[in-house]
């Protein structure tokens, strides 16, 4: 299997993303597109393989429906921890990853959400617990010091960050990511896609340009902590 020599640490914090020539990252009101190619795609689930946990912002997971496995890999590597990003727990109790770990086919879902005392939020609380899911409370969802440092206390030691845009503009804003992986395809999404809309290599991020490579049509553009590039 392909290691794609990134360096990878136990404990890194990775956020990956693929984009659009023009910086999108879904299409208009953020319909999902499919932007990387076969190999790239195929990067991200290996890149899935090497995180104990992934996680994904609760659009994504309304959106896309995603599994976040590692189903494209031969040799049947662990899966990783999924794990979603939802304040006010919208997550569907439909969704892929609860069938999926109902079938035995899928790991149980975390869903990290603050604390709340309102009805509705109870109730969703009291319905996703009851299709297996683990809701995991902290106090501020928006502070990513605070998500990232009670998922690790949960056992969860490298983590992949997989969108969507809001998701990927607040991790990229912390100082704890170690690694930015993005997977730049040869397309336009035009105005109306949906985008990060971020300096990163202004104000805002300690990330720094590492290298760039090739895989079938698309460029993978790697970044790396600051004070950790070698
Ligand atoms: N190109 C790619 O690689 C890629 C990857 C993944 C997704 N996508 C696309 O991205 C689109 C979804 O992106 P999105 O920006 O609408 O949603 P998102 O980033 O998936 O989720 C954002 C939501 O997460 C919740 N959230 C909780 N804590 C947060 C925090 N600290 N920072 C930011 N959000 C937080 C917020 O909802 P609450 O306030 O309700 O908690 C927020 O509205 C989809 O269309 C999907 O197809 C693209």
């Amino acid at each position: 299997m392909m290691n794609y020599d990134l360096a990878l640490k136990p404990t890194d914090l990775t956020v990956t993303f693929a984009q659009s020539l023009d910086g999108k990252l879904a299409g208009a009101l953020g319909s999902q597109v499919v932007l990387s190619c076969r190999e790239s795609r195929f990067m991200t689930h290996w890149l899935r393989s090497r995180h104990q946990g992934i996680l994904v912002g609760v659009n994504t997971a309304i959106n896309d429906n995603p599994q976040l496995n590692t189903r494209l890999l031969h040799g049947d590597p662990e899966n990783p921890q999924p794990i979603v990003l939802d304040t006010h727990l919208r997550f569907p109790i439909d969704a892929k990853l609860i069938k999926n770990y109902a079938a035995g086919t899928g790991k149980q879902p975390w869903i990290v959400t603050a604390t709340n005392e309102d009805q509705l939020w109870l109730d969703r609380k009291a319905a996703l617990e009851a299709t297996g899911a683990r809701i995991i409370e902290v106090l501020d969802t928006r502070n990513i010091s605070q998500v990232v440092g009670r998922i690790r206390q949960l056992g969860i030691s490298s983590l992949m960050v997989e969108g969507g845009a809001q998701i990927i503009r607040s991790f990229i804003q912390s100082p704890i990511v170690d690694n930015l992986i993005i997977t730049v395809s040869p397309t336009f999404l035009g105005k109306e896609g949906v985008g990060y809309e971020l300096d990163l290599e202004g104000r805002g991020t300690n990330l720094s340009f590492e290298r760039s490579f090739q895989l079938g049509r698309d460029t993978i553009v790697v970044f790396k902590k600051a004070s950790s590039s070698s």
